[in-house]
């Protein structure tokens, strides 16, 4: 009797696994392959067929094709899902907000059609700047001094980053006139960058420069320096120039 009443528990608990087994791969997420893949985001018209090997090639180098990643950046934002979307713009945990109007767990199943949703935004937003991070100012510094960025102007550049994006990577500023301004140092893609393509006098593409790695940024704000100087940026006339600079001088001492 009481065997058989164990025999019968254990047949429950083990179907009571099997379900939720069940239940959790049809509602989280899955791994795509290349071509599967290709052919869910081509169904979800994502864009036009000529660009959909771009998409695949971003979300391969993103997620792996995983619609389940989670990358978690610091204790206010993480990437989600298959785009690696971040939530400090895009998205909120918990609630639908951001950007995108999307609950960041709406990222994590292996219906792409939020993911897609989201995407196409970003996309049209002018930029795919999932990556991006807020920079320290000694961050910034290291990274200025890594680029062989004459130390004299490290207080300018860092002023400036602050006036401009607040040292965020990610900010992208549409202008009335139809040009827009990207990443850390607000670089405008009238003159310097491309949008979709390398070109302008930095010979970039804008999108390059809104990611974490800022070696793209700093280097065309070089050669924005070097031909215009500082006063090509009007913030930096504005919040900098003849003002008291930012004291980057104990960053060294920091590595
Ligand atoms: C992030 O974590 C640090 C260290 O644990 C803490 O001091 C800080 O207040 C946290 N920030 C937020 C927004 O939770
Ligand atoms: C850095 O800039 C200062 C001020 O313009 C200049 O005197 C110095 O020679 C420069 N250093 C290098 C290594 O170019
Ligand atoms: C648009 O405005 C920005 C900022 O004022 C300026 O840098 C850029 O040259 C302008 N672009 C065009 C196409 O006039
Ligand atoms: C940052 O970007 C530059 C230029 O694209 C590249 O050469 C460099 O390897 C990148 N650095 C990292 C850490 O990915």
């Amino acid at each position: 009797m009481s065997s058989k009443r164990q025999i019968f528990r254990t047949a429950s608990t083990i179907s009571v696994f099997v379900l939720l087994f069940t239940l959790y791969s049809l509602t989280e997420g899955k791994v795509y392959e290349k071509c599967p893949l290709a052919r869910a985001l081509d169904k979800h018209k994502i864009s036009s067929r000529t660009l959909i090997s771009n998409w695949v090639c971003l979300a391969m180098a993103e997620s792996g094709g995983d619609t389940d990643k989670v990358t978690t950046l610091d204790n206010v934002s993480a990437n989600y899902g298959i785009f690696q979307i971040n939530s400090k713009t895009w998205y909120r945990e918990g609630r639908k907000g951001g950007r995108c109007n999307k609950k960041c767990e709406d990222f994590l199943t292996d219906d792409l059609t939020d993911d897609i949703e989201c995407a196409k935004q970003i996309y049209n937003d002018g930029g795919f700047a999932i990556n991006a991070k807020i920079y320290t100012k000694c961050e910034l510094v290291k990274q200025l001094s890594a680029q062989g960025v004459n130390r004299s102007y490290h207080g300018h550049w860092v002023c400036l980053a602050m006036a401009v994006s607040g040292l965020d990577t990610e900010k992208t500023t549409m202008l009335p006139n139809l040009s827009a301004s990207y990443g850390i140092f607000q670089i405008n893609s009238k003159e310097w960058c491309r949008v979709g393509y390398k070109g302008g006098k930095c010979n970039m593409k804008c999108e390059d420069l809104v990611t974490d790695n800022i070696t793209n940024a700093i280097k065309c704000s070089q050669i924005i320096q070097q031909q215009n100087g500082f006063n090509e940026w009007v913030m930096w006339q504005k919040k900098c120039k003849g003002k008291d600079l930012p004291d980057v001088g104990h960053c060294s001492a920091i590595g």
